[in-house]
């Protein structure tokens, strides 16, 4: 098995079904690019048949991104997938992402069609998908949610007919990392012909477990495909966040074992960019973007990672993007760090009595004010009855 880890970001798509995060063809591009720069191996940049828009925006994209493989989504019919074709055709590389669902609750409410017939069109659509390229994914949708055999029988038929990436989702956010790692693994055992396809794992993130779920699915499970978005943008609570999957993979790489080929330093950049185009925050402690991912307020903290970062840092702030960690200076900071951020200031208090003098100005300001900023400290040491 390979010990690649596939990034397939969905933040055009899944991402953009957000309610209220809908894009410009504009800002698809400008978003696309940062996705190249970040070296995701998927770009999935809509779903072609769903308006003249997003098609335009799918050619678009399909047009200018040179490293990245180009996606688009298409539901289990002819049209759809020929018009994900003509969206991708100027691409170096696409893929088209066929789906249906084969849950027993999605097949009888919502398809009101029989398991032979999702099976039969499952089959159907990559057939004719694989005549138009090489590349062809499928999911099923409600994936983890649906009868394991004839979930096994579906993928075993649709690898038959060529598709190359099979993709298990949890569309609903349903899942527990474990039983979702051992679903995937067991139903790739049920299927013979298993090895012939990358699997895939999609979860959304209703019960907070969409990175861990995904997570599970690659160790657990054997998937070598996460599909995610950034800032865990998408339907209702989310998707798995690409930053703290690839983080996770990249940190824990003694557990995981496998390389992930995203540039990580793009990642506070990406992350920005999708929250000032959708206008969603980001939490201030949104794990690995959150304004507070890489930033110390207790004074213990704070001494700590003044004498090595290793203390209270399991990644760096420089690997995701950012110029430094933070250290905020507040009621619980130490005299440490409040002598470090003088001298980076550029303060050279004369004595060790001026300095305490200081520290005692700025514990008391500290106590009245939550955050202390470089211009309080300088005013502060401007005070009389510190420097006298
Ligand atoms: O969540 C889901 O099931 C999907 C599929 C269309 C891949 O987004
Ligand atoms: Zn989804």
């Amino acid at each position: 098995m390979t010990d690649k880890l596939i990034i397939f970001d969905t933040t055009l798509r899944d991402g953009e079904q957000s309610p209220g995060a809908s894009m410009t063809r504009e800002e698809k591009l400008r978003i696309a690019r940062q996705l190249e720069r970040l070296k995701v191996d998927v770009i999935e940049a809509g779903f072609a048949a769903s308006s003249n828009g997003d098609f335009e925006a799918i050619k678009a994209i399909a047009d200018i991104i040179k490293d990245s493989t180009v996606c688009s989504l298409a539901r289990a019919n002819d049209r759809d997938i020929s018009r994900a074709a003509d969206a991708l055709r100027g691409a170096n590389a696409w893929r088209i992402h066929t789906f249906i669902a084969t849950s027993a609750l999605h097949m009888e409410k919502k398809l009101r069609m029989s398991p032979e017939q999702v099976l039969e069109q499952a089959k159907a659509s990559v057939r004719f998908a694989r005549n138009l390229t090489a590349d062809v994914e499928f999911s099923a949708e409600d994936g983890y949610r649906s009868e394991i055999d004839f979930l096994a029988r579906v993928c075993e038929a649709v690898i038959n007919e060529g598709a190359t990436t099979i993709n298990i989702p949890d569309t609903v956010g349903y899942a527990i990392p474990e039983l979702y790692g051992n679903f995937i693994r067991t139903l790739r055992e049920k299927v013979p012909n298993s090895d012939k396809a990358i699997w895939s794992v999609h979860c959304h993130n209703d019960l907070g477990m969409a990175v861990a779920n995904s997570l599970a699915g690659v160790k657990i499970g054997g998937a070598r495909q996460i599909e995610c978005t950034i800032n865990g943008l998408g339907e209702r609570a989310g998707n798995c966040a690409m930053e703290e999957v690839v983080m996770a993979v990249k940190t824990r790489r003694d557990y995981f074992g496998l390389d992930v080929g995203i540039d990580t330093q793009q990642i506070m950049s990406g992350s920005r960019l999708v929250s000032q185009t959708t206008g969603f925050v980001v939490q201030p402690n949104k794990a690995v973007v959150g304004a507070n991912a890489f930033a110390h307020a207790s004074g213990i903290h704070q001494d700590g990672v003044l004498k090595a970062r290793d203390t209270y840092e399991i990644m760096r702030a420089e690997d995701v993007g950012l110029s430094a960690n933070k250290i905020v200076l507040g009621k619980l900071s130490g005299r440490n760090a409040f002598k470090q951020r003088l001298q980076e200031l550029g303060i050279d208090l004369d004595s060790e009595a001026e300095i305490n003098a200081a520290f005692a100005k700025f514990k008391e300001l500290a106590d009245r004010k939550s955050e202390i900023f470089d211009e309080d400290i300088i005013a502060l040491v401007g005070d009389d009855s510190v420097t006298s």
